[in-house]
């Protein structure tokens, strides 16, 4: 199966998509306050793309999939299952992870915000993988090889002394969530597909402060780290352009 490019009818769609998804993350960020449990935030996040963006949550029932966005505190690599026991601390670091469909579709994009007083050093994870991010979508352009991205990601986390877990990855996304290709998050330049303008994707790290080593949960979606230590991750669905990139899912005020 080959990569889906998009035609400028459809990525005006991804556009409408990727700034509803945008707009549920400004949105939340005032509600994520130290004491509302994942479920609230769930629940708020739920309501408002279903009553006033007249949209649809993609993971809720993706692949059995319970809840309506992602939730991933400290440890939490990614796909954290929103619930009303768990209640954000000071000290917390969190990735809400919001995906909506509108007109058939998808606009993917998480970030990582810090409860009340956060240590300095898991501020920094979470800086720097934003800067991972950046890095990455910085080398989308038509003529690009995919192993670029992951290259300048993983250089950028290593440098810091951090580690890139390499079992997630970003993909292709369109009327399908999850499509051609996979965008890993390490790899060495010059290798692999060759960028088009029109094709779409994600590029979202995850970064942890030790180990890049991860397990599943038995509930069969919490990733976390093997060590225990936290895992930071930052999301954008972006479109190549003729001379670069449109990130889709900035929001207000966001400059990279
Ligand atoms: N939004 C996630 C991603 O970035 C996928 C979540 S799938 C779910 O690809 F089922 F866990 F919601
Ligand atoms: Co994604
Ligand atoms: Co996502």
């Amino acid at each position: 199966m080959a990569v889906i490019i998009k035609t400028p009818e459809e990525i005006e769609k991804m556009r409408v998509a990727g700034r509803m998804a945008a707009e549920v993350l400004e949105m939340i960020e005032p509600h994520v306050q130290p004491g509302i449990s994942t479920g609230e935030l769930d629940r708020i996040c739920h309501d408002y793309i279903v009553n006033v963006q007249k949209a649809i949550p993609a993971p809720l029932n993706y692949h059995g999939f319970p809840k309506s966005i992602c939730t991933s505190i400290n440890e939490v690599i990614c796909h954290g299952i929103p619930n009303d026991k768990k209640k954000l601390k000071s000290g917390d670091i969190i990735n809400i992870d919001i995906t909506v469909i509108k007109d058939g579709y998808h606009g993917d994009t998480s970030m990582m915000f810090c409860v009340g007083q956060v240590p300095e050093l898991w501020q920094k994870l979470c800086r720097v993988t934003r800067e991972c991010m950046i890095k990455g979508i910085e080398q989308v352009k038509p003529g690009a090889h995919l192993g670029d991205i992951g290259y300048a990601i993983a250089k950028h986390a290593h440098a810091h002394n951090f580690s890139v877990v390499e079992e997630y990855c970003g993909h292709g996304i369109g009327k399908v969530f999850h499509e051609e290709p996979q965008v890993l998050h390490y790899g060495k330049a010059g290798t692999g597909i060759i960028l088009e303008e029109g094709m779409t994707f994600t590029i979202e790290p995850m970064i942890n402060l030790g180990t890049k080593q991860s397990k599943l949960k038995p509930d069969g979606w919490t990733a976390v780290t093997k060590d225990k230590k936290p895992s930071a991750q930052w999301e954008h669905t972006l479109v190549v352009t003729a001379d670069g990139f449109e990130i889709l899912t900035l929001r207000k005020g966001e400059t990279i």
